[in-house]
């Protein structure tokens, strides 16, 4: 089975601060969206990424691929993005064409996935499992809370036993029809792939995530990310 990347870039970053959208913004001097591109395209097994633009930059991520040196052997479609992630990653699904029955959707936001957490995501759908997450185990405590009112404090409801808590990853890993189906059906928001796969019985697997694999969100992630590619290039 021939297997794909999706990678949701349409997002607009706010966490990150004012600027470009999130995917468009240099890490090393090299854009984010393209250290996710050759993430994905440093997997063997990966042979074609869509890439899912904000609404009006596909043209300019378009003309972005062309300027940056990919792997031949990996084909790129840019398409344009929605409203919300989930979305984005619907019209990403809605461009593969036919013979891609493993699909990988990654967040540009993680530009820094290791090959080997991508290869492990893909080995783990070739064995079976419809869904694949690689995870992390958790180094805060995590409590529920109630909501409560601007400025109000908000109680504790309940602290969840950590040692079963996980932080999932991307690229999650999917047999295509499964994910498509998921896509179909569950119209819950959702900040997650494998949350919708959950939601129509089936099982989703874990397998090691990687801390290199961690989202880029607030500016802070930003020094740790240009830190991690420093130590890269020694
Ligand atoms: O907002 P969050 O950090 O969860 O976004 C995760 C990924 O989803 C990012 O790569 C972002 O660009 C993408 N996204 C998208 N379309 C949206 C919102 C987010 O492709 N409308």
């Amino acid at each position: 089975a021939r297997t794909a990347a999706v990678i949701p870039a349409a997002g607009r970053g706010v966490r990150l601060g004012p600027g470009a959208p999130k995917a468009l913004r240099a890490l090393g001097g090299t854009p984010m969206l393209i250290h996710a591109i050759r993430a994905m395209a440093a997997s063997r097994a990966v042979s074609l990424v869509v890439v899912v633009a904000p609404p009006e930059g596909a043209a300019e991520v378009r003309t972005l691929l062309d300027a940056y040196a990919l792997p031949d052997r990996t084909d790129f479609v840019v398409v344009p993005g929605g409203e919300t992630r989930q979305e984005s990653v619907k019209l990403g699904l809605d461009a593969l064409p036919p013979g891609f029955d493993i699909v990988l959707v990654h967040d540009a936001a993680r530009p820094l996935v290791p090959v080997d957490t991508v290869d492990a995501v893909v080995a783990a759908v070739r064995e079976g499992a419809p869904a694949v997450v690689p995870a992390l185990p958790l180094a805060d405590t995590v409590k529920q809370v109630e909501p409560a009112a601007p400025g109000e404090p908000e109680p504790v409801v309940a602290t969840p036993d950590r040692s079963l808590l996980r932080a999932v990853q991307t690229p999650q890993g999917f047999d295509r029809a499964t994910l498509v189906h998921a896509h179909e059906t569950v119209t819950d928001d959702v900040t997650d792939d494998a949350s919708m796969v959950e939601q129509l019985g089936r099982t989703v697997v874990t397998v090691p995530g990687h801390e290199e694999a961690f989202k880029v969100t607030r500016p802070l992630d930003l020094v740790l990310a240009e830190a991690v590619l420093a130590r890269r290039r020694l």
